[in-house]
């Protein structure tokens, strides 16, 4: 069976003011669903096709795999945001602010080093929060379509670093896009994840 491109969480403008709803159109719509096209169109026929997404990411080499990890980021992505009419943004509460205190300090450093380690110049791409395998939290950057999934870290939190995220919204100033993902994160998402 071929992978379906996952409905949106929340409305297409659920996300403003902080992520316009022709940003949502452009990134769900457009770069989501060309991920999801070209990568069934390249598994059809071989022995990637019924395979889960995760699998395909987690196995498949060159374009397929860049694919794959593109339509699977991408759904995560989405995943980590809420609108802020519904809770979205905020402070996270319980196990996951523990965490977040031992690996960083407090909630306010993981901010500040998630957001500088974002803002630290390289191209497109993609930021994490991870569980390592010992149950550390740290952040990563990842290039391009790197994804967490090829190896042993477990993904809590993503932001998209590519500028189809932003542009339409804040041109190229990601710093103010940081400061959107901040009011729309769904840190129960994150909460959930850890384990
Ligand atoms: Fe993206």
């Amino acid at each position: 069976m071929a992978i379906e491109l996952p409905a949106l969480p929340y409305d297409r403008t659920a996300l403003e003011p902080h992520i316009s709803g022709d940003t949502v159109d452009q990134h769900h719509g457009r770069h989501q669903r060309g991920h999801v096209d070209r990568l069934n169109a390249m598994a059809a026929g071989t022995a990637f096709a019924g395979l889960e997404l995760e699998e395909i990411v987690r196995k498949a080499q060159g374009a397929m795999a860049e694919h794959a990890a593109q339509a699977w980021s991408t759904a995560f992505y989405w995943s980590c945001l809420k609108p802020a009419a519904a809770g979205g943004g905020g402070e996270p509460e319980g196990a996951l602010a523990d965490a977040l205190a031992v690996a960083f300090g407090d909630v306010a450093g993981f901010r500040a080093q998630f957001t500088a380690t974002a803002l630290r110049g390289f191209g497109a791409g993609w930021i994490w929060l991870l569980r390592r395998d010992d149950g550390r939290l740290a952040i990563a950057a990842t290039p391009h379509t790197v994804t967490p999934l090829t190896g042993s870290d477990t993904p809590l939190l993503a932001c998209c670093l590519w500028e189809h995220a932003y542009f339409l919204d804040y041109r190229d100033n990601r710093e103010k896009y940081l400061d959107a993902f901040w009011q729309l994160v769904n840190w129960e998402f994150a909460a959930s994840r850890l384990g």
